[in-house]
């Protein structure tokens, strides 16, 4: 599912690693700000200069990019998770 961080309007995925376990990752690549395409076998892909990531980690698995995608917080409310700020 893609969202938006609230705080910046940075488009962010929420991804479902297994049942009840889910992470949030920036989908603002950190080489030139593109957005990354939605997840796939496991990986990010920034349609922009090819750069790959970890779907699951947000780490960079092909450069140009030097740094992972951050991480945003998440908390469970009921049947609702809730984006918390950007941790790394
Ligand atoms: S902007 Fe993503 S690889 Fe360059």
């Amino acid at each position: 599912m893609r969202t938006a961080d609230p705080a910046t309007g940075d488009a962010v995925f929420v991804l479902q690693l297994k049942k009840d376990e889910y992470s949030a990752l920036s989908a603002v690549c950190p080489h030139a700000r593109c957005v990354v395409d939605k997840p796939k076998d496991g990986k990010l892909v920034c349609p922009c200069h090819r750069s790959v990531f970890d779907a699951t980690t947000g780490e960079v698995l092909v450069g140009p990019a030097k740094t992972g995608l951050p991480k945003y917080g998440l908390t469970r409310s009921g049947d609702r998770l809730e984006l918390g700020p950007q941790e790394s």
